[in-house]
């Protein structure tokens, strides 16, 4: 049956992937309560649509960070595509360039910065986690940046990883014919077998806990690359985020997969966006499953969006053709729901574009999805 809608692409996954390998790209920690919020919120937010508007051209383009890109979609890390199809972070790598968007490479991709490159042309960022020797952190971004990545998205809320109840159980370790590309010379590509997740251990032996806004400062003295501090869900962290040096925040909670009882991230986009003060560009990512989404994020604020699991279920289902036609279908969903709100380009699309529950006298809950 034709596949209709990028949700879609994560019951065929369920059906195709080993349990271990589905479950930890879907689950999130421990409730899960924050995994629901991140697509139920997008339902507290409705349009004030304007008609009678010529909509015959619409333009989606926009600039990131100085880069040009075709639409304001683009692509969040994942971990591990290789589990998901053998193609892995290739196939990602090439369906974003053929759709003119950018991909983020996690740190923990099952192919390396000079793999993903060797693709061809491209805008990539790179997603960083801070390991307790630095020096294999100054290794890697001089790699990233020798393989033309264009940025870093530092990843700031994973101090320890959070708790997801079905790692646990299934035991969760990288399937012994991986690894994590970017470590294996250091000997930290592998992920042993533990009684807990293997990748919650490997996070507590090598990641580093004592991470502060002073390594944001120190990335910069390594680094020319503007660097996106990902993971900023309040106004106190993006005024600091700002301070610091950032050159945009991504509003994230990981996936709902770190701290559960954490806001939907397009709850908390409005307050980071106005702390922002327009000084740097905010991104979003969390639950971003319909051109919809996309839209309500941009009339919040956001300069862009990024998708993380309809990537990987979309990979497991039909490889680099699935993750083409996801990031498709957004498209064209989000140029239709800018035609029928009556906005040709991203900058005719406003606040007044829609109306939150927040925004009533009576705060009322609208109905939920
Ligand atoms: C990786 O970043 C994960 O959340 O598993």
């Amino acid at each position: 049956m034709e596949i209709t809608n990028v949700s879609e692409y994560e019951a065929i996954a369920k059906q195709k992937l080993p349990k271990m390998v589905f479950d930890y790209y879907a689950s999130g920690a421990e409730d899960q309560w924050t995994l629901a919020e991140n697509r139920n919120a997008f339902s507290r937010i409705l349009f004030r649509p304007r008609i009678l508007i010529d909509v015959s051209k619409i333009d989606m383009s926009t600039t990131v960070l100085g880069f040009k890109i075709s639409m304001p979609i683009m692509i969040a890390p994942t971990a591990m595509q290789k589990m998901a199809h053998p193609e892995g972070e290739y196939a990602t790598a090439r369906a974003a360039s053929a759709a003119g968007t950018i991909m983020t490479l996690s740190s923990w991709a099952t192919s390396s910065v000079e793999e993903v490159a060797s693709t061809g042309p491209g805008i990539r960022f790179f997603q960083l986690y801070v390991y307790k020797d630095r020096h294999v952190v100054a290794q890697l971004v001089r790699r990233a940046e020798r393989a033309g990545f264009k940025a870093i998205a530092l990843t700031v809320d994973t101090p320890r990883l959070g708790r997801r109840e079905a790692d646990i159980k299934n035991r969760f370790t990288l399937p012994p014919f991986l690894t994590l590309k970017n470590f294996e010379g250091l000997d930290l590509g592998k992920m042993d077998e533990s009684n807990d997740s293997g990748l919650a251990s490997y996070v507590a032996g090598q990641i580093d806990r004592s991470l502060s806004w002073k390594d944001v400062k120190w990335l910069q003295t390594i680094t020319k690359l503007p660097i996106l501090v990902k993971g900023v869900l309040t106004a106190e962290d993006a005024r600091l985020a700002v301070q610091a040096g950032a050159a945009g925040i991504i509003v994230s909670n990981h996936g709902a997969r770190q701290l559960d009882y954490v806001p939907a991230t397009i709850l908390a986009l409005e307050e980071v966006v106005k702390a922002a003060q327009g000084r740097v560009p905010v991104f979003l990512d969390g639950g971003v499953r319909r051109g919809t989404d996309v839209f309500k994020a941009l009339a919040l604020g956001a300069s862009g969006i990024f998708i993380g699991r309809p990537v990987v279920f979309s990979l497991a289902a039909e490889g680099e053709a699935g993750v083409r036609k996801v990031l498709q279908m957004l498209r064209e969903e989000f140029e239709l729901t800018m035609a029928l709100s009556g906005c040709r380009s991203l900058n005719e699309i406003t606040r007044n574009h829609i109306v939150t529950d927040w925004d009533l006298p009576h705060p009322r809950p609208l109905p939920r999805l």
